[in-house]
């Protein structure tokens, strides 16, 4: 029997790239992608593998723990890779609530239908189940680590200390999957990533945000002087580094993914200002002029960088991209879909965000 595998958030920025990287790659499984289609949730991420036959599409919320339990019943789901999530820090900032549902109740929802399909309650596998294959990995970011100075790198032995609300609801997700993992025996993996970049990531993070606005001569905004670092790896990668973990990581383990490749904001949006200019045909110089310091992010995270030794030594994985490449990529696809961007950002979304920084 074919494997079913249960992948939530797919229609997002990297579930996107995980969906087609399984799709494609195992044509032996069957890939279920659950998602609400949330602002930052776009089935034309999907387009060119929605007919694919080991390839379906369920829109619903993880919040709502009666569907998610039916779905469970009724797909009988040998794994599941959980990446649906409210993801923007600013977001989480203005509205922390949202992501308490979406992140831990969601997270919990999931867990105890996986528990009670893979499981009876006297902790026994299910008649239906492949005990061996059963896994639930959760996708969650390095920003649970809190953040760091000048030296150092997180690994997966450093302490939780989550700032913002986003990243303490992560950080409780994922002490959630670790607690079923330790109290009911479910089998689970953690991984935790540095900030991703590439093709439909939506234009309110840094990378994309600055590419929009750029193209569109507006205003690219930096939080205070620009001096926050973080540790960028390309999207593909991580999708490849997820299919690494999923198929050779330990049960019970974490692992830390990232690319050893630190930027302080303003040295990238530079670089990103260069390649722009160059894409553009515009005089050098003309992007830069765009750049506008505005108001720092309430509790802005200094520096996050990833020891991911562990995964390169015991797993094998290891990033393929240098990032002067991968960003030129980026900017190129950006460029080739202009329809995707104004698709996005059409409703009323950049529109308050735009509100939010001309107001700092
Ligand atoms: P994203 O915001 O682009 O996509 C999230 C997806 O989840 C969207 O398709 C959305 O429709 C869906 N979704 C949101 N709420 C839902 C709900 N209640 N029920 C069902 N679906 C829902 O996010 P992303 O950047 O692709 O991040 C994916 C995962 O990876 C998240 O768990 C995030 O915490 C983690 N992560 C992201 C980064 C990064 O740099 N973007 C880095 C490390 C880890
Ligand atoms: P972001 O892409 O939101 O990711 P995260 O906050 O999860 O790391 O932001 C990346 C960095 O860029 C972060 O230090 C905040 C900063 N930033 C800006 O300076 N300007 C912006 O418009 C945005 C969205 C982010």
């Amino acid at each position: 029997m074919k494997k079913k595998i249960l992948i939530t958030g797919g229609a997002g920025f990297i579930g996107s790239h995980v969906v087609r990287l399984f799709v494609t790659k195992y044509p032996d499984y069957n890939i279920v992608n659950l998602d609400a289609l949330t602002y930052a949730g776009n089935l034309a991420n999907l387009s060119d593998i929605e007919d694919k036959p080991n390839y379906s599409f369920v829109k619903g919320n993880i919040v709502d723990g009666d569907f998610i339990h039916n779905l469970f019943t009724e797909h009988k789901f040998d794994a599941v890779i959980h990446l649906a999530a409210e993801s923007h820090v600013d977001r989480s900032i203005s509205n922390p609530i949202e992501f308490v549902m979406t992140n831990v109740i969601g997270t919990v929802n999931l867990l105890n239908a996986a528990k009670q399909l893979w499981k009876t309650s006297n902790n026994q596998p299910h008649p239906d189940s492949h005990r061996d294959s059963n896994l639930f990995y959760h996708v969650s970011t390095d920003e649970v680590y809190g953040s760091l100075g000048n030296e150092g790198l997180f690994t997966e032995k450093t302490a939780y200390d989550p700032h913002s609300p986003y990243s303490a609801s992560k950080a409780s997700s994922d002490h959630f999957v670790r607690a079923y993992n330790d109290t009911y025996g479910l089998p689970a993996i953690i991984s935790n990533c540095s900030n991703n970049y590439g093709s439909n990531h939506f234009p309110e993070k840094l990378i994309p945000l600055a590419i929009h606005n750029i193209l569109h001569s507006k205003p690219v905004p930096v939080y205070g002087k620009g001096e926050n670092i973080r540790d960028w790896l390309f999207v593909e990668d991580h999708a490849r580094a997820i299919d690494t973990i999923f198929h050779k990581g330990k049960p019970g383990d974490t692992y830390n993914i990232g690319g050893h490749n630190e930027w302080k904001n303003i040295d990238l949006i530079m670089l990103l200002c260069k390649i722009m200019d160059k894409k553009l045909q515009r005089e050098d110089g003309t992007s830069v002029k765009l750049i506008t310091f505005v108001k720092d992010r309430a509790g802005h995270d200094l520096r996050y960088a990833i020891d991911s030794s562990k995964l390169q030594n015991e797993l094998g994985w290891t990033p393929s991209l240098q990032f002067e490449e991968g960003l030129e990529k980026t900017v190129d696809w950006y460029l080739a879909n202009q329809e995707w961007l104004k698709q996005v950002t059409s409703g009323d979304y950049l529109h308050y965000y735009e509100k939010q920084y001309i107001s700092r």
